[in-house]
C-alpha cells in the first residue's frame, strides 16, 4: 500500500516523499533572472520537507515571444549559473528541483509586441488579441522549449514541467476555444495535442530516456473548451510520447472548495495511465490525503496555496500534529502577490 511519506520515484528522481510544492510563480524576476527574495521562498520551501519544488513558470522564449517582466525565464546560457546555484541548494536540503517552462500565448498582458497564439482568437482575459502562429514560429517555439529543457538538466535540475495548464500557449493549442486552426495541429485531439506531444518526445530524445519530464493539463476550462474525454486521450498521447508524470489542474472556477477539488478526473486519469499521476488543487487534509494515496492509482500531491500560508506544515503534520491546512482556497495570494491574510 503506497504512503505519503515514503521515497517514490518518477524516472532518474527519486523523492523522499510523495508531496510537490505545486509550481508558484511570483513575479518577482529580473529580466527573468531569479532576485534574492526567490532565492530565499525557495530556500525556505527546500527546508519545509516537500519531496520536491516544481519551479514558478519559466518563459522559454525571449523577445518577441517573451511575457511579463517580472517573470522567470530560462531561454539561454546566462541562466544556467542561477539554476545550478538554486539545484545545488535545493539538494543539499535533500528536495529535488523541476522547473517549470512555459509559453504564454496570448494569456499576456505585455503590450507593445506581437502576441502569439494558435489562432487569432481575442483572449477573454487579457484582451490579448493574437496572431495565429506559423508552422515555422510553432517549430521555433517546440525547439525553444526543447532548449530550455537542456539548460534545466545542464544546471543539474532534477527534470521539466511542461505548462500545458491555466490558459498558457500549450493549453491553448488544447483547447478548442482557442485552437481553430485547419492544420495539423488544429482539429480532434490528436491534432490539438500534437504541440506538446512532439516536445515531449523531443525532450526525451535529447535526454535520457529516465530524465523527469512532467506535464500539466487541465481536466477542465473556464471557457467552453477541452472536455473530459480530450482530457483523458491528451494523457494516452503524453504518456505515449514520452512523458513521465502528468499534473491534473483545471479551470480557476473549480476552486471554490478546499477538499481536493480535482480528484475525481485525476483519479480516473490515474487509472488509464501506467506512468504518475499527480493531484493538486485544495489538498489541505493529511488523513484524507493518505487515503487517496493509499487506496488509489494516485501516486503523488501538489500544494501551493497551503505552502503559501504555512510553509512549515509538513514539519507540523509530521510531528503529528494533523490539524488541516489553513488556507481556504481564496485566491488572495494570486491577486496580492503571495501576500497572505492568514500567514
Ligand atoms: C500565487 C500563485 C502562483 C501560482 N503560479 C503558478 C505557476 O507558476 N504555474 C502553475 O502551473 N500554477 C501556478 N499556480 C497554481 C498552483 O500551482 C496550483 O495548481 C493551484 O494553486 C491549486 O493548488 P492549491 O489548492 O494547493 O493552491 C499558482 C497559484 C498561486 C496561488
Amino acid at each position: 500500500m503506497k504512503q505519503v511519506f515514503e521515497p517514490a520515484t518518477i524516472g532518474s528522481m527519486t523523492m523522499k516523499n510523495r508531496i510537490f510544492r505545486a509550481a508558484t510563480g511570483d513575479a518577482h524576476a529580473i529580466n527573468g533572472h531569479y532576485a534574492p527574495e526567490d532565492f530565499a521562498w525557495y530556500e525556505t520551501m527546500a527546508d519545509s520537507g516537500v519531496g520536491a519544488i516544481i519551479s514558478g513558470l519559466a518563459n522559454v522564449c525571449d523577445y518577441p515571444m517573451r511575457d511579463e517582466p517580472g517573470m522567470l525565464g530560462i531561454y539561454d546560457d546566462s541562466f544556467l549559473e542561477e539554476y545550478q546555484k538554486l539545484a545545488d541548494m535545493i539538494h543539499q536540503k535533500d528536495s529535488r528541483l523541476i522547473v517549470q517552462l512555459v509559453h504564454c500565448g496570448s494569456n499576456t498582458y505585455v503590450t507593445g509586441r506581437t502576441i502569439y497564439a494558435p489562432s487569432a482568437v481575442t483572449n477573454p482575459m487579457s484582451g490579448a488579441e493574437p496572431v495565429e502562429l506559423s508552422v515555422e514560429d510553432i517549430g521555433r517555439i517546440r525547439e525553444a522549449f526543447v532548449r530550455a529543457a537542456l539548460l534545466a538538466k545542464k544546471a543539474g535540475c532534477d527534470g521539466v514541467e511542461l505548462h500545458g495548464a491555466h490558459g498558457y500557449l500549450l493549453h491553448e493549442f488544447l483547447s478548442p476555444y482557442y485552437n481553430k486552426r485547419t492544420d495539423e495541429y488544429g482539429g480532434n485531439i490528436e491534432n490539438r495535442s500534437r504541440l506538446l506531444s512532439e516536445i515531449c518526445t523531443e525532450i526525451r530524445a535529447a535526454t535520457d530516456l529516465d530524465f523527469p519530464i512532467l506535464v500539466k493539463i487541465n481536466c477542465n476550462d473556464a471557457v467552453p473548451g477541452i472536455t473530459k474525454e480530450d482530457f483523458l486521450e491528451t494523457g494516452r498521447i503524453l504518456e505515449k510520447a514520452g512523458a513521465s508524470a502528468i499534473e491534473v489542474s483545471g479551470s480557476w472556477k473549480s476552486n471554490k472548495s478546499w477538499q481536493p477539488y480535482f480528484l475525481a478526473e485525476t483519479k480516473e486519469l490515474a487509472e488509464a495511465l501506467n506512468i504518475p499521476v499527480i493531484l493538486t488543487g485544495g489538498v489541505r487534509d493529511l488523513p484524507e490525503l493518505e487515503k487517496i494515496i493509499a487506496e488509489t492509482q494516485i501516486a503523488f500531491a501538489g500544494m501551493c496555496r497551503p505552502f503559501i500560508v504555512e510553509p512549515k506544515l509538513l514539519e507540523r503534520w509530521e510531528s503529528g500534529n494533523l490539524g488541516r491546512s489553513w488556507c481556504r482556497s481564496c485566491n488572495a495570494c494570486m491577486t496580492t502577490k503571495l501576500i497572505c491574510p492568514y500567514r
